[in-house]
């Protein structure tokens, strides 16, 4: 049993201590917010992440587990202290923003009174191992020694605690070796690789994982919409690809592109270092670039069949960045509505665990208020609405009665952001159906009339007509 302090209780400190707990060491976690500490001792969780809460009662109840927002309190005795704040874009020029990072080593400074591992979790630009040193050394009230180990984190909300449980592999970089091999023990029972380097490694480490696996989806949505006008169906594209174990199957979804605390702020902040660092990083900005343009297209896409939204009642399903979670952080769900809001629509918006964290959110990000109607399900989203639009694909989502959805709809556009659905079912049931990078295959007959792909779709048959004769 280890004595551990996790600095930071969002989805990476909360997860982290309650797992840490959960395989039999003694963890406090520290947070600067009064009110979620509060609400954590009574057993309240200040996010949704399946399967957390339970685990989190039970290691309260073990005594294994406590939340404190003294430092004083939460650095007693203390071996390991892990530190997991934000780091969000900077403003305006997208660098990490080191401010909570910095704060927590001098709050851990103060109070430091014995040697100590200081365990850096949250997404840092590389170097910043030099500057925690730095800023601990510093602001040190005692003589104490202490030591610095990068460990960035790797899992995904929605699934936090089998991710933190079962990780792919465990990254620690550090220029003590001992330290590094002493946490490398903290993490031996859950049995997964452990690679061990210096600090700027593992911090880079992080920041090209994520940059890969949102270069992957920008892939895709190119992809998608090049088949989306040569007629090919990016899904079975995707499964096609995916076969090929050099590609693998993950992270091949095309649609409204990636959204979320960590993929849009770390390819930014990435791309902010290579060109502090004099580079020009083509790949990171045509990554955003596409990105930001798939959420565009969603709306694209309603106004080529709407024309103008004035006075339109549009629904959306979904508004949590992905599925499973409460996140709203840069959802694409924020830039639809605001486009689709400030063209004079209404917007009537549902979704099944992000609802309050929505609103907040949009309120932040200046939507009008008045444009919008919080639904109570996804039916009554659907109510008089001349199209709906499917933002993040809950599974709720894809079982709902579209029959009785077309019915209760005043128009039946239907705007499939995240391709849950099959064109021809879609069809069928009267909707005027819209995928992502779905072309119709060899018939473009079934679009109805005035759709530009179906047109395209034309084109190329009449040319491989003439190619015939
Ligand atoms: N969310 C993810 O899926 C994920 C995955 C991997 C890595 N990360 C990285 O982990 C870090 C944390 O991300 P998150 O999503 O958990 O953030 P979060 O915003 O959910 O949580 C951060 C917490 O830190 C607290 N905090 C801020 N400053 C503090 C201080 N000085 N002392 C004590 N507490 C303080 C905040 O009150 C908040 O509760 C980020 O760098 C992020 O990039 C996140």
């Amino acid at each position: 049993m280890s004595i551990i302090t996790v600095i930071g209780t969002g989805y990476v400190g909360l997860v982290t201590g309650t797992c840490l707990a959960d395989i039999g060491n003694q963890v406090t976690c520290v947070d600067i917010v009064k009110e979620k500490i509060e609400r954590l001792k009574q057993g309240v969780l200040p996010i949704y992440e399946p399967g957390l809460e339970e685990l989190v009662q039970r290691n309260v109840h073990a005594g294994r587990l406590c939340f404190t927002t003294g430092y004083k309190e939460g650095l007693d005795n203390a071996e390991f202290i892990f530190i997991a704040v934000n780091t969000p874009s900077s403003n305006g020029q997208g660098g990490a923003d080191m401010r909570y990072v910095e704060s927590a080593a001098c709050s851990i400074a103060e109070e430091l009174d014995h040697y100590a591992i200081i365990i850096n979790k949250s997404t840092v630009p590389v170097g910043s191992g030099d500057v925690v040193s730095r800023v601990v050394k510093r602001n040190l009230k005692r003589d104490v020694r202490f030591a610095v180990v990068s460990n960035p984190e790797f899992l995904r909300e929605g699934s936090a605690v089998q991710d933190f449980l079962h990780p792919d592999r465990v990254v620690l970089g550090s220029s003590d070796t001992e330290a590094a091999y002493k946490v490398a023990r903290l993490y031996m029972p859950l049995r997964a690789p452990i690679v061990t380097t210096d600090l700027y490694t593992a911090e880079m480490i992080k920041y090209a994982s994520n940059a890969f696996l949102a270069t992957k989806i920008s892939f895709i949505n190119e992809i998608a919409q090049i088949c989306e006008r040569l007629g090919a169906d990016v899904k079975e594209v995707a499964v096609g690809m995916g076969y090929d174990k050099r590609i693998g199957h993950a992270f091949l979804d095309a649609g409204l592109g990636y959204g979320g605390s960590c993929f849009p702020k770390d390819v930014r902040a990435l791309a902010h270092m290579a060109g502090e660092a004099g580079l020009h990083p083509q790949l990171l900005h045509a990554v955003m670039e596409i990105n930001h343009d798939q959420r565009r297209l969603a709306v694209t896409k309603l106004t080529n069949i709407l024309g103008s939204l004035r006075g339109c009642t549009i629904g959306v399903l979904g508004l949590a960045f992905k599925p499973n979670t409460d996140d709203m952080r840069e959802a694409p769900s924020i830039d639809i509505i605001r486009w689709i809001a400030s063209q004079s629509a209404h917007v009537r918006v549902y979704d099944p665990v992000a609802m309050n964290s929505a609103h907040e959110a949009l309120i932040r990000a200046s939507v009008r208020v008045e444009a919008l109607t919080f639904c109570e399900n996804a039916y009554a989203v659907t109510e008089g609405a001349d199209a709906l639009i499917i933002v993040t694909e809950w599974n709720e989502f894809k079982s709902l009665d579209m029959l009785k959805v077309r019915s209760l709809m005043r128009r039946p556009v239907l705007i499939d952001g995240r391709n849950i659905y099959e064109a021809v079912e879609m069809t069928r049931l009267g909707f005027i159906y819209r995928a992502m990078g779905r072309g119709i295959g060899p018939d473009p007959s079934v679009l109805p009339s005035g759709d530009t792909t179906g047109m395209l779709h034309q084109q190329v048959k009449q040319d491989r007509e003439e190619e015939v004769r």
